[in-house]
């Protein structure tokens, strides 16, 4: 399978959107900053495949960059959506499904006594931001060097158009570096109203790290000592590696918790949970959004916790990950590279080792496009419960193609 990108629908679509939209895609999903040969526009997806504007398939491993977690138009959840749809959607209230969701996120994360509702990432982390400031009256949130918690000043990687004023609570440490949490934590005096973590370190383009237990119990250990809240921003991996919480494996448990990506399998969904302690901060602050009560999202929500409770869809999507990692480790070997894969195999992070200037992880990904598989060269990428072994397969018989091709010129 091959494809161009000249004189295609998807460079004609970028020529208009060019003329229309900022820089004809914003943020991350603009591929002119991953790569060549990367279409930028799509037409459809299902399972674990899209089709991209000009008819060519891949298998997905971005999955849209978490969201798809079941399998894209997985029937159940789409027709519960759908039909709440037909019910009713928005209107000037929520509906029954609000306090459904909300009792059954209590029931399946495990610190959590209550959740409120939003529609992204970026909404749900702001908010345990400032449910930790109303419950401590305290003003300091101490956050990991390279982390990504959203695209709004108070934490946008990008310092363009946003203030020192805005970043001018923040106090940075290094992830699984005790003596450096140590230290924000003196910084902060006694005006530190928050740690916020991601579930494990998965910052972009670097090894993924999971979260060091005794470092956590740390975190834990100066939250209750101090009296912050311990947030964990779950909205990469929540659900996708445990419904309890990411960190119910580690036995740390934190005091708020945002999540969105996959909590309604591609339906716009955010959510916070919070523990009891901090449910009279969050009665206090006033956040709202024109479309945060919406009911189709909750009813694919309800839907997609259900299957993930009563399948085995998570252990699928871990035995597919290792799959994966197995096999591009073999074929890695057999063309003379060494591979950095790290993190959670259905999170995975694939590096080769010395490849400073991504030459080779760029060469390979374009390649393996080309060859019918839609991987990141510097992202980590994510796996659903729709990737089926013969699927797994067949990405690693194109994966072998790609890698061919470029030990012929990238090393
Ligand atoms: C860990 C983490 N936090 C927050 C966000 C922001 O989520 P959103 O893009 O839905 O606003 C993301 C998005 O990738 C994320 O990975």
């Amino acid at each position: 399978m091959t494809q161009t990108l000249i004189n295609s629908r998807d460079m004609a679509l970028r020529e208009r959107a060019s003329k229309v939209v900022p820089n004809g895609v914003w943020g991350h999903m603009a591929t002119r900053a991953i790569g060549p040969g990367y279409p930028q526009f799509f037409a459809k997806s299902e399972g674990c495949r899209v089709w991209d504007v000009d008819g060519n398939e891949y298998i997905d491993f971005m999955c849209a960059w978490g969201p798809n977690i079941l399998g894209y138009k997985q029937p159940d959840v789409d027709r519960a959506a759908i039909e709440q749809i037909g019910i009713g959607d928005i209107g000037n209230g929520p509906s029954e499904r609000m306090v459904e969701l909300a009792e059954t996120l209590v029931d399946t994360i495990e610190y959590a006594d209550w959740a409120l509702f939003q529609k992204n990432g970026t909404d749900a982390t702001t908010t345990c931001v400032t449910v930790a400031r109303a419950a401590t009256g305290k003003r300091k949130i101490l956050i990991a060097r390279g982390a990504y918690h959203g695209a709004v000043p108070w934490c946008s990687p990008s310092l363009i158009g946003v203030t020192a004023e805005d970043r001018t609570h923040l106090v940075l440490f290094d992830y699984n570096d005790i003596a450096s949490l140590d230290e924000a934590v003196a910084q902060a005096g006694d005006d530190m109203a928050a740690i916020m973590m991601t579930a494990y370190r998965h910052d972009v383009n670097r090894d993924q790290e999971m979260p060091d237990e005794a470092f956590l119990r740390h975190a834990r250990a100066v939250c209750d000592r101090t009296g912050a809240a311990l947030i964990l921003d779950d909205v990469r991996a929540g659900f996708r590696l445990d419904l309890r919480g990411s960190w119910a494996r580690h036995g740390v448990k934190p005091d708020l918790g945002a999540y969105s990506k996959s909590i309604a399998n591609g339906w716009p969904l955010a959510a916070v949970a919070g523990s009891r302690s901090m449910m009279e901060g969050a009665s206090k602050i006033f956040v709202t959004g024109s479309f945060w009560y919406g009911s189709a999202a909750m009813a694919a929500s309800l839907k997609t916790i259900e299957i993930l409770r009563t399948t085995d869809a998570l252990a699928h999507i871990e035995a597919m990950g290792q799959r994966f990692r197995d096999g591009l480790a073999e074929i890695a070997a057999r063309h003379g590279y060494e591979l950095s894969q790290t993190g959670p195999v259905q999170m995975p992070m694939v590096r080769f080792v010395g490849d400073q200037d991504l030459a080779i992880a760029n060469s390979f990904c374009s390649a393996a496009l080309r060859h019918g598989i839609y991987m990141h060269p510097r992202h980590n990428m994510f796996l659903c419960a729709a990737h089926q072994p013969a699927d797994i397969d067949h990405a690693l018989e194109a994966a072998d193609a790609a890698m061919k091709e470029t030990a012929r010129t990238a090393r």
